[in-house]
């Protein structure tokens, strides 16, 4: 009687002793295909197809990752090594040339038509796909790749955090976010907002006297806030010294408007907008380096002021 246990490269072994599997295995090694795309590129039946399949992911050779109604196939990627090894033995041996040759060949022409069902989708989307885009994925969903840009060892200050929408969308790209306001009610609505968020301090203060230790943050964000605010270059000059050396401010605010007295007598604003080089000038006066101010292009269905966005850098 055998006692011991076989290697488990042996149980892998028969899947490899047959052509169309080793042409299934150099396919989905390049890239992943469903049964009907190996059926039209090996030429043969989609049961048959299935059939080596099933044998080769019996053997842990493909794994099968399920979207809409298909199954997509790719050679298993988390081989063990001596598995790895064997296939790049037999890999070498069967080459590049032959049916090996035609095969790759065929399959370019798979991946190719798949690419076209998406370039012909978006060659009659254009006109809709922001609609689309806003109904799948909601109305920011453009802007959501900036946040990449956050380093996660950041500490980043909300100023002007008001009810925390936006240190809401910062808090899983940061280690810590501070959100600083004057309002109680203000920072009572955000507290309720940001109770999952551990990462998240809410400090009660006044962006006169920022509750921030010298250089305690590498990026403020202030979102239309200054233009509540009575001395702009003090806030700016106060930020600045919150933040440490190559920290950054990016700051969102109104270009100058019309609207008349209703904004400042119904929302309390302090300053009808801002001219951009004004901006500009203050951003240099509080020491900031690098000044930029852009003015931003009305957004679709927006009713207020057009915007501009200004970053410095603290030197
Ligand atoms: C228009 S809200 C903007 C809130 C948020 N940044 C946003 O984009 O939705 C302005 C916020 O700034 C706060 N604020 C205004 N002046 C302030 C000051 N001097 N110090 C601290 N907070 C202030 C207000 O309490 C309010 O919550």
């Amino acid at each position: 009687m055998n006692t011991t246990t076989a290697p488990p490269i042996l149980e892998r072994l028969s899947a490899l002793g047959d052509e169309t599997r080793c042409r299934i295995l150099a396919l989905l090694e390049r890239s992943e295909l469903t049964v009907t795309e190996l059926a039209s590129v090996l030429q043969a039946s989609q049961p048959t197809v299935s059939r080596h399949l099933k044998t080769l992911a019996a053997e842990g050779w493909v794994e099968a990752r399920a979207e809409w109604r298909n199954r997509h196939y790719r050679l298993a990627p988390e081989l063990d090594e001596p598995a790895r090894a064997l296939w790049r033995i037999v890999r070498e041996q069967i080459g590049d040339g032959g049916i090996y040759a035609v095969d790759a060949e065929r399959a370019r022409g798979v991946l190719e038509r798949r690419r076209l069902r998406s370039a012909e989708f978006f060659a009659h989307a254009a006109e809709r796909w922001d609609e689309v885009r806003e109904q799948l994925f909601g109305s920011t969903a453009s802007l959501l790749p900036l946040l990449g840009l956050i380093r996660e060892e950041w500490t980043i200050a909300d100023l002007g955090v008001g009810t925390g929408a936006l240190a809401e969308t910062l808090a899983p790209f940061a280690r810590r976010v501070i959100g600083v306001d004057r309002s109680d009610q203000m920072l009572a609505a955000a507290a309720l907002r940001l109770a999952a968020h551990a990462n998240v301090e809410l400090r009660q203060g006044e962006l006169e006297r920022l509750p921030v230790r010298d250089g305690e943050l590498d990026l403020a964000v202030m979102a239309l806030v200054l233009h509540y605010v009575v001395d702009p270059l003090a806030v700016l000059t106060e930020v600045r010294r919150a933040l440490r050396s190559g920290g950054h401010l990016v700051l969102l605010d109104m270009r100058t408007h019309d609207r008349g007295p209703w904004y400042a007598e119904e929302m309390g604003h302090v300053w009808p907008g801002f001219e951009p080089e004004h901006m500009h000038a203050w951003l240099e006066a509080a020491g900031f380096a690098s000044a930029r101010v852009v003015q931003l292009p009305p957004a679709r269905d927006s009713h207020g002021p057009l915007l501009f966005l200004a970053s410095a850098v603290s030197p």
